[in-house]
């Protein structure tokens, strides 16, 4: 597919040829179906899809911009600005809770001296609520990254994760 640059040049070459391979999964008329793929692709490169990007996508995918923008805010592995080299997103639903999830995210705040939806001094975490992950047996779970599942976070797993994290011996732990 031949490159439509309109503004913003926010997506690197790259970016848009991983887009493009999506965009040709689907028929030629559907080619917004690859809106999920193409803001993880930016989320990727960026680290988050802010409004400039969601613009891009929407010019490039012939969509109005406000679609994109309801995509971007229902699912919360997307972030809208910068985050930490690591994000926690620690579940606070109903069974994660019923497991003490509260004491998991106090655990956490306790450990890096922020509160929820804020990041550590030195750009290494953000730490986040969020919502069923779909692995409830394992509860209280945390995400990582939006890739990486951690089961049962006792203070004591916390506390072994946090300290490995910055230890950087996680080294697979890339950004989303
Ligand atoms: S409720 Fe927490 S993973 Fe499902």
């Amino acid at each position: 597919m031949k490159k439509k640059l309109i503004h913003n040049k926010g997506l690197s070459e790259e970016s848009y040829k991983l887009i493009d391979k999506e965009i040709e999964k689907f028929p030629p008329a559907h080619k917004k179906s690859a809106v999920v793929a193409a803001l993880a692709i930016a989320q990727r490169e960026h680290g988050f899809v802010n409004q400039e990007l969601e613009r891009e996508i929407a010019d490039y995918l012939g969509m109005e911009e406000i679609s994109v923008h309801e995509i971007l805010t229902f699912y919360n592995m997307f972030n809208k600005e910068g985050t930490g080299k690591y994000k926690i997103s620690v579940c606070t639903n109903l069974p994660c809770a019923l497991r003490n999830s509260r004491y998991t995210v106090d655990f956490l705040k306790e450990l890096l001296g922020v509160e929820v939806g804020e990041t550590t001094k030195d750009g290494l975490f953000t730490l986040l609520e969020g919502e069923c992950f779909g692995a409830c047996a394992d509860a209280p779970v945390l995400l990582l990254n939006n890739d990486q599942m951690h089961s049962w976070m006792d203070k004591a797993k916390c506390e072994k994760l946090i300290s490995e994290l910055k230890e950087e011996r996680l080294v697979e732990n890339g950004r989303p």
